[in-house]
């Protein structure tokens, strides 16, 4: 089958650092090309400009580059203004000289979200066949009100089987190994519970800053940038009840009930902070409130994790890039060794990046001589997997793969537990300030010390 892979908005950062490349694998992998990309922007751009343009911003993103020039041929240019209805003429003209008699249409939105709904609207003059499919990056919408009315419109204009919500976060090698490590074993399904687990902690902390998406995360922050999306979906996917089939509307289902069942949060299981010189950047408003740092209590009120507090942070430009998932267990009963032994609790750790790994970390007795107990950190690490998230996402929309796409059920649950703080007016969280690039605040400590618990590195 021929696809026409159309991306809106194709000079983002996004598309630099995961979309072109995805594409370039995909191209690259194929035994015949049958893939042909229309870039979208409202830049006036010819061919050659884009091209040119894209093989210097992909640069440091693209490994073996034997065939890229060919790749780079399979890729036309369209301006379009999101409200320009003569734009998407031209554009569908475009489709129509490239199309084949097999070919499908995917059309991928990596826009802000407030152009959705003039695309959707414009959408109808592109006449698409109702094999074409659409892709909306997260966020979707900015809280909930917004987000149902984004759906309902969406739904009047295409079927549900042609939409799909991303979170690419899922398509993560490690997180996707979550489900294998606790539905494949019987060794850790029975502990996963709030009778042996004292608490999870999720996080994903960037060194990188927004570089030219300023405008979408002045107005998104990382709450809706990172939390009511990536981090409530590793949330679901580390709590939730084994799903009876690994098909989506089975996964969907646990998951959404996971979401259904967290407390919402207020202003004293969060701490919000934005790094020190935020406000000069470049374009931010001076008085700008976006939070950059974001640490949260979860509560999941269910009975396999009531008391098992879920602990997320998240933040830009601080000391290094890392995203896991820690899971600590319950001290022991220290009654053999209390009076000389100091016993680290166990914990069992998923590394999602840099590295791919899971770790168990156990304790032994240290040596014949010695009374002391040595803590044993084992650990399995992956090569790591040569498929990026966004190759493997895009691959499923190709084939037609639902099962790790997003529900609408589930976005309106995850904006449910924050849709307070995304409209907070009056009562909004303090923000406080940190240095870029420097180690974690210190005050993120409080957030864990109230419960007597201690985060991990
Ligand atoms: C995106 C966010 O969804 O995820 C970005 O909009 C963030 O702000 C990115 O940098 C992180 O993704 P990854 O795969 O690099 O961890």
């Amino acid at each position: 089958m021929h696809t026409i892979f159309i991306i809106f908005w194709a000079t983002w950062d996004l598309a630099k650092r995961y979309i072109f490349p995805a594409l370039y694998n995909i191209y690259r992998n194929e035994e015949e090309q049958n893939i042909d990309i229309i870039a979208v922007w409202r830049r006036n751009f010819d061919n050659n400009d884009f091209k040119n343009y894209i093989k210097e911003k992909t640069d440091g993103f693209i490994e073996h580059k034997k065939h890229f020039d060919d790749f780079l041929n399979s890729i036309t240019y369209s301006k379009v203004e999101i409200n320009e209805k003569e734009d998407y003429e031209s554009l569908k003209k475009q489709i129509e000289k490239i199309s084949k008699k097999d070919t499908q249409i995917i059309i991928y939105l990596s826009i802000s979200p407030d152009h959705f709904i003039p695309f959707i609207d414009n959408s109808k003059i592109l006449n698409l066949p109702k094999t074409s499919k659409v892709i909306f990056e997260k966020p979707f919408w900015k809280d909930l009100e917004t987000a149902i009315n984004l759906n309902n419109k969406i739904t009047e204009v295409f079927l549900e089987e042609q939409i799909y919500r991303i979170d690419h976060y899922v398509w993560k090698e490690s997180i996707q190994n979550v489900l294998a490590f606790r539905f494949a074993n019987t060794i850790f399904e029975p502990i996963w519970n709030n009778k042996y687990i004292n608490n999870i902690q999720i996080t994903a902390s960037e060194k990188l800053w927004v570089e030219d998406r300023w405008w979408y995360y002045d107005s998104s922050w990382a709450l809706r940038d990172m939390v009511q999306n990536h981090l409530f979906q590793v949330l679901a996917l580390v709590v939730m009840d084994p799903p009876s089939k690994l098909d989506a509307e089975s996964i969907s289902q646990e998951k959404l009930k996971v979401l259904h069942s967290i407390k919402i949060p207020t202003n004293d299981d969060l701490v919000f902070w934005q790094y020190i010189w935020y406000t000069e950047e470049k374009w931010v408003e001076k008085n700008s409130k976006t939070e950059t740092f974001v640490a949260m209590k979860i509560e999941v009120s269910n009975w396999r994790f009531i008391w098992t507090p879920i602990y997320l942070k998240t933040w830009k430009k601080l000391d290094k890039r890392q995203t896991k998932i820690v899971i600590e267990f319950n001290e022991i009963p220290n009654i053999l060794f209390k009076n000389f032994w100091h016993i680290e609790k166990n914990r069992i750790i998923i590394e999602v990046q840099p590295d791919e790994s899971i770790a168990i970390h156990f304790n032994i007795k240290e040596n014949w001589n010695s009374k002391e107990v040595q803590e044993v950190k084992s650990k399995f690490k992956k090569e790591l997997s040569s498929k990026e998230a966004y190759q493997k996402l895009i691959e499923d929309v190709i084939i037609w793969d639902k099962t790790l796409f997003t529900t609408f059920e589930i976005l309106k649950e995850s904006w449910m537990i924050v849709n307070d703080l995304v409209n907070c007016k009056d009562n909004c969280p303090i923000i406080y300030k940190y240095n870029s690039w420097s180690k974690w605040p210190e005050i993120a400590n409080a957030l864990l010390e109230n419960d007597n618990k201690k985060w991990y590195d």
